[in-house]
């Protein structure tokens, strides 16, 4: 691959270069998909593609009928039957600082209401840099094992579990029901020597001891996994028929004693000081180690008190993990190249001479927006001292945990000769259009809707995603592959539907197409069909109205009940003002920016057009208004304070909605309810100032009893 910039190319070098890379991509992906035998590691096969990509991007013109920015590759995670998990895999905030973890033991505190100076156990211990994983026992049987997935469902690897030395398939005097939860690993050395055999072998290459993992836990083929040294450590535990220990220390140990290995270094502590000091005792060992770690994870000793504590939606009170600093390295900068999202928005991206970074190799970074690029924050003022970046600056890069790396800072000392300030394209680098900046907003939108390919292919890959018609065998990959297909084309959601219509004609270009069998296509079929039938919400969340998230649809679906007193009220309203308008704006939830963006949304002839297809293909469920017959609470708005002992939070509030009640954060004259429990504070005082009716849990969970 050259590395000539992708802006200096000329375009016949880029022409000859894009056929360079078809020839290449279309290789490595028969060698990967269909012979097993890869020839390139996939890091160059990504920065392949992406360069491919990004010359595309320069010179649309030039993009090839077999370019491989079309072509789709099998996806592996397809090919695995789904677990739901019983009870959720959460994730866990981080804490960077002292501050941070000072924070977390007073909010711990304070929501057991337990004081400074009496003394709350923690248990401190390595947060491993692999992948998590769920292994369920009954009758001391291993019976199945799920990666994490979205926390809800994961993938089923049982087979694949079963061939790790470190994961017992039999345990003796452990509960009937156990789910064992904790990380999957390779040691560094092990890496390095599956590294070299592969290499040896010409074989695909690994990034990271947890790429490595991850590859090799997720083989369809078990023995290719019992071929891989993958390793196991425990550290929690899904549901249990009963429970382990009183205390997260003594469960481990429980955990250890039925044959688990668990992590040496785990210590328990009492204050925010020996929790610091473990930190750093960890930190120090960090290099010597023979597993990659990114922090220490601290956990309320006392499982009483994690029960009280409860979750959040995806975290635990509970526990936090203290991640080691940043790690950076300095590379140049090669192109920006801008990504066209699902709402127009333009994001800029940076394509970086690779570089590793903490152990990945990096070759691509965000640059957030236009005013980062030019060195100032989104309200005018300087950043990095006002310096701007530019195409061939060096730029020091710098990954957080696992989210995309980021530019942090640019060395003007090595600013080469002649670069220009960056120019923000003002059109669409995808479709033309003209790209705006609205007041107040610090992205640059394309104004295309749904003639710019860019925001299409963003739009139906949102209509097909989880919380929206989530059909079975249509994922992202698939829509980019139908998006361009001039035989089977989908270019908007109604397309989906037709598709699936035409059915014998279009089963037979399916099946010819590459990739689809007999079977496969059938299965596509089935699972379009099976979505016809859907519930409002899901559609109007489908929509991927700008601001109209999930929780948005749901309400808007719950208010208006089903498909055509939405559309009539979207159609009918105007923000100059109404009835229609009023009615969507009183909606509770609804406010005047969702409001607009739905109705302007619904009165653009071409959107409506598009929608109205999409209505005629489907059976739109309504959505029945919570059961609120015979509820006390129906209508009523609850605050919930205090510590919730018999359920969490999360639990009380889906309750309590379910039952017709708003339930609402803090207390105000509109607050019909308050239910306090132990630890109330401020709220609970004012409730009583403002004369609101207040109970404690057990008042709560009498009044709702019979429902
Ligand atoms: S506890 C309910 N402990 O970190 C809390 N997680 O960022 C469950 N991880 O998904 C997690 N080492 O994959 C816990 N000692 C440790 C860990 C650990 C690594 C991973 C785990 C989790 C992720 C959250």
């Amino acid at each position: 691959m050259s590395d000539k910039p992708v802006d200096s190319l000329t375009k016949d070098e880029a022409r000859a270069e894009l056929g360079r890379l078809s020839d290449l991509l279309t290789k490595a992906n028969t060698a990967y998909h269909g012979e097993d035998a890869p020839f390139i590691s996939d890091a160059d096969y990504d920065a392949a593609k992406r360069r491919n990509a990004a010359i595309e991007t320069r010179f649309p013109d030039l993009k090839r009928d077999d370019s491989p920015t079309d072509q789709v590759g099998a996806a592996p995670s397809e090919a695995f039957s789904k677990v739901r998990h019983r009870v959720r895999m959460m994730s866990l905030a981080n804490a960077f600082s002292e501050e941070d973890i000072s924070d977390f033991d007073r909010q711990v505190r304070s929501f057991l209401g337990v004081a400074p100076d009496t003394p709350l156990a923690f248990t401190a211990e390595p947060k491993i840099d692999g992948l998590s994983l769920s292994l369920r026992y009954e009758k001391g049987k291993l019976i199945e094992a799920a990666t994490r997935g979205d926390g809800a469902e994961g993938e089923n690897v049982t087979a694949n579990a079963r061939t790790i030395d470190d994961i017992p398939v039999t345990l003796t005097g452990a509960p009937d029901v156990l789910e064992v939860r904790g990380e999957v690993y390779m040691s560094r050395a092990d890496f390095a020597t599956l590294n070299d055999r592969q290499q040896a072998r010409g074989g695909k290459t690994f990034a990271n001891p947890r790429n490595a993992a991850a590859g090799s836990l997720r083989q369809l083929d078990p023995r290719i996994t019992a071929d891989r040294p993958l390793k196991f450590f425990a550290y929690a535990w899904g549901e249990v028929s009963e429970p382990l220990a009183p205390t997260q220390s003594a469960a481990i140990e429980r955990l250890r004693d039925l044959g688990f290995q668990t992590n040496p270094l785990t210590r328990r502590v009492t204050t925010p000081d020996e929790m610091m000091a473990h930190y750093h005792a960890i930190e120090a060992q960090r290099a010597t180690l023979d597993y990659d770690i990114d922090g220490v994870v601290y956990k309320v000793d006392d499982l009483a008190l994690q029960q009280r504590l409860g979750f959040r939606s995806t975290t635990p009170r509970w526990a936090i993990a203290h991640k080691f600093p940043a790690e950076l390295a300095w590379t140049q900068l090669e192109a920006i190249d801008i990504q066209v999202g699902r709402t127009g928005a333009l994001s800029p991206v940076a394509r970086l001479a690779p570089v590793t970074v903490g152990g990945v190799v990096v070759s691509n970074a965000t640059l957030h927006n236009e005013d980062y690029i030019a060195g100032r924050d989104s309200k005018g003022g300087e950043i990095r001292g006002g310096k701007d970046i530019r195409i061939g600056d060096w730029v020091q890069v710098y990954r957080a945990g696992d989210v995309i790396p980021k530019v942090a800072d640019v060395d003007l000392a090595k600013r080469p000769e002649g670069t220009e300030p960056y120019a923000f394209p003002t059109h669409c680098p995808e479709c033309g259009s003209k790209a705006i900046r609205e007041e107040g907003d610090a992205v640059r939108r394309c104004t295309g809707g749904m003639i710019c390919p860019a925001q299409a292919v963003e739009k139906l890959k949102h209509f097909v995603s989880r919380g929206a018609f989530d059909i079975e065998g249509l994922g992202a990959r698939q829509i980019e592959m139908f998006y361009h297909d001039d035989q089977l084309p989908i270019r908007e959601p109604a397309d989906i539907f037709t598709l699936a219509t035409r059915d014998a004609e279009n089963l037979t270009k399916l099946r010819n197409r590459d990739g689809y069998g007999e079977k496969s296509a059938a299965n596509l079929f089935a699972g379009i069909e099976e979505r016809r039938q859907i519930p409002l919400n899901r559609v109007i969340f489908a929509l991927g109205i700008r601001h109209v998230g999930e929780s948005a649809a749901n309400l808007l679906a719950r208010h208006y009940g089903d498909w055509s007193s939405f559309e009539t009220a979207m159609t009918g309203a105007t923000p100059e003002g109404g009835s229609a308008w009023d009615e969507l704006l009183s909606i509770d939830g609804i406010g005047a920016v969702m409001a607009t963006s739905l109705v302007t949304t619904f009165q653009q002839e071409n959107e409506r057009a598009s929608i109205d297809r999409l209505a005629a293909q489907l059976d739109i469920q309504p959505v029945e208004a919570p059961r609120t017959e015979g509820s006390p609470v129906a209508g009523k708005t609850v605050v919930f304070t205090g510590t919730l002992e018999k359920m969490t939070r999360a639990e009380a509030k889906a309750r309590a909605e379910a039952l017709g009640a708003k339930v609402a954060g803090s207390v105000s004259a509109k607050t019909d309810l308050l239910v306090a429990g132990p630890g109330a504070g401020s709220k609970a005082k004012k409730a009583a100032d403002l004369g609101i009716e207040m109970v404690d849990e057990d008042g709560w969970l009498d009044l709702i009893k019979d429902l």
